[in-house]
């Protein structure tokens, strides 16, 4: 919600004089002291603004404060410049009204500074965009170069006017700025030449010395020691707290913002060169023929070096500085000029170059800052123009000023009032005039036309005639001696002829700001202001465009011999178009105060004041607008401030705010005579009656806290409470509902757990079902798809492609195993056991078959060769298979065995007659009969005999005479004992103990030794209840010969031809057979 404050809030003093209770110059001074004390520098008079300069800068000028400030209304705020700067504008640009604001006070009081504020207010509030800020950037920058160039340190302002100056700020439709223009005044010329004590020349000259760079100075011809020129004031050419060099600058960059060419900065700079040279150019008297002085130019350097800068011929400044041509009628004579004359012409050079100059930048800004758009345009005029100004000396500048601010309090009188009265009579409220001083008397003393100051000083300008400021002075005395605001002692008048305070040269006028002492002298010289025509024609001569522009009047095309009009006259004429400029538009007040004469924030010098109070005319601006009415106030505002004091009215209104007011001052019973109704205002009589309702406000101010604070404080003691009882609810709601939740989710934990276990149980029968009905189903899937498979690869499987390689192969290997058989087949080989050939395998893969094969062949071929065998034969083959087992790696001599077939009966023992009685002999079957040597073992030798063997017995038989020798049974046997050699000697072992074994044991030799001891063995074996015979092979074994143990050893013989192994007695107990070697 915006805060809604009044001018009346927090109020130090009265920020209105027209509420000051009571009314006093005393009371006044103290309210405007007590302010200036609290930095409150702004005071209003209705709307007039008076404004007290701090001598400081104060923080009340920032954007946030512009802000502040915007668009509110006058009296809404605390008292400032920018309310009243923004009641110009918004009224300029709603209402569409011309403005202008008129700041007066004197030299220092913050005249420039204000309206340098306002000017930047206005720049702030207004529109925005590339063009418009250019504008206002222009119009701002205008400031810097007119101050450069027109200001100047006083001995009460370091930053002086010495020019009047009006800017009317044009606007659109819309409030954006679109230009502007400059009128100057009479800008104090005479300051070029020569400043009072304590005083500088104008800041451009220092400025320049101070901030130009060495070239430039160097172009310029100058030198940056302000000592080397005539023209300054030395004592005080820097000014504490002021950078000249920085302004120089500032200067500059303002110059190229307002739109200077850079020929023209240079050429405006050459001038006030020229300005610095002039000053230095000096003249000494040089006698004539005639008996009186000539003038002539003392040393000629800085003359040429001026003449340089300006493009003048040296040689015609120099004559015009020594002779002066008067031109009357058609004549012309020259005269000379003696050294004072010289002086006056250089001064007064001087003082039209640098015056020229200044119209001349101002009329340049102005092309400037001119607007460019041609529809109708709202003005806002700023007067910042030089304040009334009492010196010990005044001059004519002096009286000009004060003239000036004559007009601007009478213009000031006229609209104030004018503009009080138009507002009542625009509200409908009766007025009583009121009596105040009229300075009209004054203006017609000094502007009347037939005998006024001015008019006369004219007439005595232009009179013929020696006329000087004495005759002058005496025109006044004798015209204006009866009137009431002139006084002079030589007047007609006699009650001051014996006033010492007024010298004889000097005469005095009553202004409304009191009293000022003119001195008489140089008011002719100043109001005609005359530069010799010599000087002028001089400049226009000049290469230089600006000078050249800047002397018109110098160009002989002119030859004009009327007079140009006077200074007095001039500033008159310029006085009445400012002032009827200013009555055309809305007038706002600046009324400026400086609190001391030290430049001082803090010092409050109560009679300076109240002497600017006095002339100033505020306290009558107060009674005039107290006269009326002290206060107004719009209906709503109003009503909005006050309708607490009216149970009526409070807190809402429902009807028009005239009707609340209305109702709300017949309520207070305010006394009727202290107010009136006007249209939309209520108009107060009196400041007590104000003063009155905001005592009662305040009051009610203080009990609506009260109650505020009581409601407040029950609505927080209630709101705690309830809080607290919804806290309390709260707490237990949510405690009951976690003990339920609590017991809740036990219970559905169990009930979780429970039906977890039953849906688990359900869950895996389903499962199992599921399982096996999946089982089912897939497995009758699978097998269909086998099945299927099955079908479809058989009835496809032909057209396999991947099968043709499998079949090729089955087919290739069938047809390599087919061929492979029939060559086996064909190849085969004999069907001998014994034959080792076997057809080679064509392939290697077929090797495991191929040794199969034959192995299957081989057995095949023994088993067909087995089947052939006859019983007798299988005997032989059986024996043989004995005899092998036998001796086989044994004995040497079992490999020639192998061929032998076992006959048995060598000797044909059956049929052979010779064997007849042996025969008979032998019971049993005679299974082998041959004939063996029995070795004799006394010698070795062996003799032979017959060798029977039957199934039972050994029987040894005479080979000649058929007798049996010995039979032994087969059962008294021992053991057969053979050496491993190539021989046939074996040892019939017998039993010890046997009926045999009498006669010992036989050493034999046969060469069927194998086929002996195999029957002998297989007798033995196939015996049932006999032990098998023991063969035992060895080379070294004992023999039992009867009582004797005989020990035959077989040792290797040489080899022999012949057969035979030779057995030899070596001892009792050793026989040895050497057999001879195989090899
Ligand atoms: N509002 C302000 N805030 C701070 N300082 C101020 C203010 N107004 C004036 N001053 C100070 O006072 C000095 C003089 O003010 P300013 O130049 O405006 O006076 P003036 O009325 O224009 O005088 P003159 O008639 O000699 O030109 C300024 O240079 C500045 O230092
Ligand atoms: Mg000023």
């Amino acid at each position: 919600m915006e805060v809604k404050t009044s001018l009346l809030d927090n109020m130090i003093g009265v920020g209105d004089m027209v509420l000051l209770e009571p009314l006093s110059e005393d009371s006044f001074l103290e309210n405007l002291k007590k302010r200036f004390e609290h930095n409150e520098i702004y005071t209003y008079i209705g709307s007039v603004v008076i404004s007290m300069n701090p001598y400081r800068s104060l923080p009340i000028y920032t954007p946030e404060k512009v802000e502040e400030y915007r668009n509110r209304n006058f009296y809404e705020l605390s008292p400032h410049i920018y309310a009243l700067a923004d009641e110009a504008y918004r009224s300029l640009r709603d209402q569409d009204k011309d403005q202008c604001i008129l700041i007066t006070g004197e030299s220092g009081a913050g005249k420039t500074e204000a309206s340098k504020l306002v000017m930047s207010y206005v720049a702030a509030v207004c529109g925005k965009g590339q063009e418009v800020n250019k504008v206002k950037e222009q119009l701002l920058q205008s400031n810097p170069v007119l101050e450069a160039f027109g200001n100047a340190k006083t001995v009460r302002n370091d930053n002086s006017s010495r020019f009047g100056k009006y800017m009317d700020i044009e606007f659109d439709f819309k409030g954006d700025p679109l230009g502007g223009v400059i009128s100057n005044y009479l800008l104090e010329k005479s300051r070029v030449v020569k400043q009072p004590r304590g005083e500088r020349n104008f800041h451009i000259f220092y400025q320049l010395l101070s901030g130009a760079s060495d070239e430039t100075l160097k172009k310029l011809k100058l030198d940056r020691d302000f000592s080397k020129y005539n023209y300054l004031s030395l004592d005080s050419a820097s000014v504490s707290g002021v950078d000249d060099a920085a302004n120089f600058r500032t200067v500059r960059n303002a110059m190229q913002i307002v739109g200077f060419m850079e020929d023209e900065v240079q050429s405006v700079l050459q001038l006030v060169a020229a300005v610095l040279k002039l000053g230095n150019i000096e003249f000494k008297p040089e006698s004539r023929s005639n008996g009186l002085d000539e003038s002539r130019v003392k040393d000629k350097n800085d003359l040429k070096e001026m003449c340089e800068l300006l493009g003048i011929e040296q040689s015609v400044l120099e004559r015009a500085f020594s002779y002066r041509t008067v031109e009357a009628k058609s004549e012309k004579v020259s005269t000379t000029l003696n050294v004072a004359q010289a002086y006056y012409a250089r001064d007064a050079l001087a003082k039209n170059l640098y015056s020229r100059l200044f119209s001349w930048l101002v009329t340049r800004i102005n092309e400037s800052i001119k607007a460019q758009a041609k529809t109708r345009h709202k003005v806002m005029g700023v007067l910042d123009i030089y304040g009334f100004e009492i010196f010990e000396d005044n001059s004519f500048e002096q009286f000009i000023i004060n003239y000036c601010n004559e007009k601007l309090q009478q213009i000031f009188i006229e609209l104030t009032l004018r503009e009080e009265q138009e507002e009542y009579i625009r509200e409908g409220i009766e007025w009583t005039n009121i009596e105040y001083f009229n300075n009209a008397v004054i203006c017609d003393l000094i502007e009347n036309n037939k005998n006024g100051i001015l008019a006369m000083l004219d007439e005595e300008c232009l009179r013929p005639g020696t006329v000087t400021d004495e005759t002058f002075l005496d025109k006044l005395n004798m015209i204006c001696a009866q009137h009431q605001h002139f006084e002079s002692r030589l007047s007609k008048n006699s009650k001051f002829l014996t006033d010492h305070s007024l010298p004889h040269n000097c005469f005095r006028i009553q202004h409304y700001a009191g009293k000022v002492l003119y001195r008489a002298e140089g008011f002719v010289d100043k109001n005609n202001d005359l530069l010799y025509r010599d000087l002028s024609q001089a400049m226009y001569k000049a290469n230089h465009g600006l000078i050249k522009q800047l002397f018109p009047e110098g160009s002989p095309a002119k030859i004009n011999l009327k007079r140009p009009p006077t200074a007095g006259y001039q500033f008159k004429a310029s006085v009445g178009t400012l002032m009827r400029n200013l009555q055309t538009k809305n007038p706002n007040y600046i009324r400026c105060i400086k609190p001391n004469d030290k430049k001082s924030s803090h010092i409050f010098t109560e009679s300076l004041v109240c002497h600017q109070v006095r002339y100033l005319g505020l306290m009558e601006n107060v009674r005039v607008r107290r006269a009326g009415y002290a206060f107004r106030q719009a209906y709503e505002p109003c009503l909005e401030r006050y309708k607490m004091l009216c149970k009526k009215t409070w807190p809402h209104w429902k009807g028009p705010a005239r009707k609340g007011v209305e109702v709300l001052m017949s309520d207070l019973k305010v006394p009727a005579e202290e107010y009136a109704y006007g249209r939309s205002k209520i108009f107060i009589r009196n400041p007590k009656t104000l003063f009155f309702l905001e005592e009662r406000r305040r009051q009610c101010l203080q009990d609506l806290a009260t109650l505020i604070q009581k409601i407040y404080r029950g609505w927080k003691c209630r709101r705690q409470f309830l809080l607290m009882k919804k806290s309390q609810v709260v707490v237990a709601a949510w405690y009951r509902r976690y003990a339920q939740q609590k017991k809740y989710l036990k219970i559905k934990h169990a009930t979780t757990v429970m039906q977890s276990f039953a849906r688990g149980w359900q869950a895996r029968k389903l499962l199992r079902q599921l399982k096996h009905q999946k089982r089912c189903e897939e497995a009758a899937t699978t097998i269909a798809a086998y099945w299927h498979g099955t079908q479809v690869r058989r009835e496809y499987r032909k057209f396999f492609r991947a099968n043709a390689g499998k079949k090729i192969y089955n087919f290739t290997v069938q047809r390599i195993i087919q061929k492979y058989f029939l060559n086996l087949k064909k190849n085969l080989p004999s069907m001998s056991p014994v034959d080792k050939s076997w057809p080679s395998r064509p392939y290697s893969f077929l090797d495991g078959v191929h040794a199969e094969l034959r192995r299957i062949f081989h057995l095949w071929r023994c088993k067909k060769y087995r089947s052939q065998f006859t019983e007798e034969k299988k005997a032989v083959y059986e024996e043989k298979l004995e005899a092998s087992t036998l001796f086989k790696d044994k004995k040497a001599l079992y490999p020639s065995s192998v061929s032998q077939s076992f006959k048995g009966d060598y000797l044909e023992i059956n049929k052979n007659p010779k064997y007849q009685k042996l025969h008979s002999a032998v019971d049993e079957k005679v299974l082998l009969a041959d004939t063996v040597s029995k070795i004799n073992r006394a010698n070795g030798k062996g003799s032979p005999r017959i060798f029977l063997l039957t199934k039972k017995s050994v029987v040894l038989a005479d080979q000649k005479s058929g007798q049996v020798k010995a039979s032994v049974p087969l059962l008294d046997l021992a053991s057969v004992s053979v050496s491993t050699q190539n021989d046939g000697f074996f040892a019939l072992k017998l039993k010890e103990g046997s009926s045999s074994a009498v006669k010992g044991d036989f050493l034999l030799s046969s060469e069927r030794l194998i086929e002996i001891i195999t029957k002998l063995y297989r007798l033995s074996a196939t015996n049932a209840d006999r032990v098998p015979l023991n063969v035992d092979i060895s080379d070294e074994f004992l023999v039992q010969f009867k009582n004797d143990k005989v020990c035959v050893k077989f040792i290797q013989g040489s080899p022999r031809n012949g057969s035979g192994a030779s057995c030899k007695r070596k001892n009792n107990r050793l026989l040895e057979v050497s057999v001879p070697s195989t090899a």
